[in-house]
């Protein structure tokens, strides 16, 4: 990579910091959080609409699916650099860089645990091992994918290794042809003023000879925290998640970080990313919805309260001036905060502008599907919003069938009774295949009954029955008529692989029940894909 004025990376050069967003790797390492191949693609490409620096698409050596998901997000993706993270042993610098090789812009990421804690326990290497582990493997990757290619070196749990080490490992994995270094707090262990000098130290260590980067975990709630303070001490690429998704606690959250550096912009002159904040609503939003993880009301920037008032003090000072209480716009992050009304009288290109300026880009048929979709809500409620229009939009890309596939199981019908017993009683038509299958079922509720009833259809076909492993409920908008947007995980009562093999469906409706058994025959189709090697949740893995 050339290192020209204007480029990112090079300490108190003019110029902006890279951004480069581990969503779709570290982000879907969460627990629960597996989003298939076509959902990572769909992620893969919001993120070159918010203009990130750089997509890291997977662990290309954890699964094929994820191998499949960096390869295609590689071929795809135009105008970014895509990465892939390898492990410094045989086989997986490899994988990686076969992945790569479509990419624009290939940036492999390459990574060994440098601490005594981890060498010691997990690796069971000496220091010296792991050093030459780490330079083999880079002079591999330089070698394999050529000169322009970014090759990225890691050192895991490095703000608990010891410095000395610690620095000559990064200037041995330079001089083998590392052109990034990255300090990550694994752990989320460091404190933002020592975070700073560990930075410092390294800037200084490996001087114009590569980029320092920093990837902070939130164990301690000091992720964003740590990475400004890594941005002050030198640091010039900032590792980074939309809504700050991550394992365990999460990464420092890429709309956190983003907003810091352009709200504090006096402070970080030549630290400006360039990522569109305009796209970062829906990003979170796309995210949130893809992943089923909820984005907590009071969350910084993209919670649902980041920009409401709730005292009559502080809504008379903004409605004086929004500058009393508002730090930044809404509409600086893409709130418009508008309402839509869209009815039967409602054209096409308006509602295509709107999604627009919502961050969807739809044409076609996928521009016709939610247009059809939005004028059918707009007979059962009063009023289509933003967030209706936004979930119709969602509910299209994650429950569209993996491409090259038709639906292998699909409802055909429904009814349940239930009384203040709390006993229902419901039975279902579920299509295997196109072929009708009828059961029944009861339970404590009329969810619950009918769920009962597909596992009854399914279980004599597939001997296996899946497992609810998690049910939520949410209303998409305010008010009696609202949607409700329901999130169903499940897995196969068969399935060892309890966390790994979980799959999530999405159900959106004014009817609960409607939207309930929607979610759940849409994690039973990705269950069943996974038994035929599509669609599959990239991010089963072997283990590591
Ligand atoms: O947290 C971590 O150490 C990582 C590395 C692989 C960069 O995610
Ligand atoms: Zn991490």
């Amino acid at each position: 990579m050339s290192r020209g004025s204007g480029d990112p990376g090079v300490r108190g050069a003019a110029g902006p910091i890279r951004i480069f967003d581990t969503t779709l790797r570290d982000g879907e390492q969460a627990p629960g959080a597996g989003l298939t191949v076509a959902e990572k693609l769909e992620v893969a490409r919001q993120l070159v609409r918010l203009n990130v620096d750089v997509i890291e698409a997977g662990f290309p050596a954890a699964s094929p699916g994820d191998f499949e998901a960096v390869q295609r997000i590689a071929k795809e993706t135009k105008g970014v650099a895509v990465a892939g993270l390898a492990r410094c042993r045989d086989g997986d610098p490899q994988r990686g860089v076969e992945a790569l090789l479509p990419a624009e812009r290939p940036h492999l990421h390459l990574f060994i645990a440098s601490s005594d804690i981890h060498l010691k326990h997990k690796l069971k290497m000496t220091r010296e091992e792991a050093l030459a582990a780490a330079v083999h493997w880079v002079a591999y990757a330089r070698k394999a994918l050529g000169r322009d290619a970014e090759i990225e070196f890691s050192a895991e749990d490095a703000s608990r290794t010891e410095t000395d080490f610690l620095l000559r490992l990064y200037e041995a994995v330079v001089d083998a042809g590392a052109t990034t270094v990255n300090i990550p707090d694994t752990v989320g262990y460091a404190i933002p003023s020592e975070f700073g000098d560990l930075t410092s130290r390294v800037v200084e260590r490996v001087g114009s000879g590569a980029v320092v980067s920093i990837h902070c975990h939130n164990d301690l709630g000091l992720a964003t925290a740590n990475t400004i303070a890594a941005v002050q001490a030198g640091a010039r690429q900032v590792e980074v998640t939309i809504n700050g998704l991550g394992e365990r606690a999460g990464n420092a959250s890429l709309e956190e970080v983003v907003m810091a550096l352009r709200t504090r912009a006096t402070l970080f002159e030549l630290e400006q990313s360039r990522v569109q904040t305009e796209q970062i609503t829906a990003a979170s939003r796309l995210v949130s919805n893809l992943t089923g993880f909820v984005v907590q009301p009071n969350k910084a920037i993209v919670g649902r309260n980041a920009f409401a008032h709730e005292s009559g003090i502080h809504q008379d000072g903004v409605l004086k001036n929004p500058l009393t209480y508002e730090i930044m716009t809404p509409q600086s992050v893409g709130l418009s905060g508008s309402r839509l009304s869209v009815g039967k009288l409602s054209g096409r290109r308006g509602v295509q502008g709107k999604l627009k300026e919502l961050g969807y880009d739809l044409e076609g048929d996928a521009l016709d599907a939610v247009y059809k979709a939005a004028v059918a809500l707009a007979d059962e409620k009063k009023e289509v919003t933003d967030e209706d229009l936004a979930a119709l939009a969602d509910q299209r890309l994650v429950e569209a069938p993996a491409e090259g596939s038709a639906a292998r199981i699909a409802l055909g019908g429904w009814t349940v009774t239930s009384s203040d017993t709390g006993d229902a009683t419901g039975s279902v038509t579920v299509l295997l295949g196109g072929e009708p299958h009828k059961a029944a079922g009861t339970g404590n509720g009329p969810v619950d009954a009918l769920f009962g009833a597909i596992d009854a259809a399914v279980e004599p076909r597939f001997g296996w029955h899946p497992v609810l492993v998690d049910y939520e409920i949410r209303a998409v908008s305010a008010g009696e008529d609202a949607q409700g947007r329901v999130l169903v995980r499940a897995r196969r009562s068969n399935d060892p692989d309890a966390e790994q093999g979980t799959a999530t469906g999405h159900g959106l409706s004014t009817n609960i029940i409607a939207a309930s058994l929607e979610a759940y025959v849409a994690a039973l189709e990705k269950l069943l894909g996974e038994d035929a090697g599509i669609g599959a949740p990239a991010a089963r893995r072997r283990s590591l």
